[in-house]
């Protein structure tokens, strides 16, 4: 399908649908501070995702899971005040969601209220029906995650490609349509096969948005830290490196050093 691109001055959930249905693949990048969210909303990326990658990128963590709820508002609330026209979706952190839907209502509520977030995300499918469908009844729109969902990395033990066997695909697909069905907007799907991922897009109506999930999907995200170069060791197959800022930066710091050591900065003109 070609894609006819449409304006759009805010993207909405609803925006993301339509993309879907007019054949325009959306795109997503993750954002946690002020500044950076402020040049990708302004390059027009359509969601901007408060991931809780920020735990890994941010806070340098190994794995998603020590983020706090109130960590991910600060980042969130940051996020916000920069964009005007992206999609702001925040991850609800790993233990604020699963244990009661009670729990996870609070924590989406908490979300939305304190940063002014305008949907959140969460990772699973079957297991944690019951506080998907609590956050949705308080108009809560949800965006599910399925495949590599990186919360639960010590059940499965490695970032290695998920799905790959009929069972899981099988559940994938069941857990897709499932989401879809309860009223989630949009669903990410991490490290599956491109097959896979292309079978669950032509099954649901709702935007189905890869990372190492191939071409066949509605939408693409990637960790705006990993895209930039600024990560030095993450190097999976599907992350495409647009620039090494990790030594571009490193090269201005260090003639920053240099000419502070060589005392040719200040310069006379640039001091008062
Ligand atoms: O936290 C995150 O950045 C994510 C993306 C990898 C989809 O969940």
């Amino acid at each position: 399908m070609s894609a006819t691109k449409k304006e759009y001055k805010r993207v909405t959930v609803k925006s993301l649908v339509d993309m879907k249905k007019n054949g325009e693949k959306i795109s997503m990048l993750t954002a946690y501070d002020y500044s950076m969210a402020k040049i990708v909303d302004a390059a027009n990326v359509d969601v901007i995702l408060v991931g809780d990658s920020a735990s890994n990128v941010m806070a340098g963590h190994e794995t998603t899971l020590p983020i706090t709820l109130d960590q991910m508002i600060y980042h969130a609330s940051s996020v916000i005040r920069a964009v005007n026209r992206a999609l702001v979706v925040v991850d609800i952190p790993f233990g604020s969601y699963q244990s009661d839907p009670k729990e996870a209502l609070r924590s989406a509520i908490r979300i939305m209220k304190e940063s002014g977030a305008h949907a959140v995300k969460v990772e699973g499918g079957q297991e944690i029906k019951e506080s998907v469908k609590r956050i949705l009844n308080a108009g809560i729109p949800v965006m599910g995650h399925l495949g590599l969902t990186p919360q639960s990395i010590y059940k499965f033990g490695t970032y290695n490609v998920r799905a790959k066997e009929e069972d899981e695909a099988h559940k994938l697909i069941e857990d897709a349509k499932l989401l879809e069905k309860m009223g989630c907007f949009a669903i990410v799907l991490e490290k599956i096969p491109a097959k896979l991922a292309k079978e669950v897009a032509e099954s649901v109506s709702i935007p189905i948005i890869g990372i190492g999930a191939g071409n066949g999907v509605d939408g693409q995200v990637l960790v705006i830290h990993d895209l930039l170069g600024i990560t030095q060791e993450f190097n999976p197959r599907f992350l495409r490196r647009y620039l090494n800022l990790f030594e571009e930066m490193g090269n201005a710091i260090s003639k920053y050093v240099d000419d502070v050591k060589t005392r040719d900065f200040p310069s006379d003109e640039e001091q008062y």
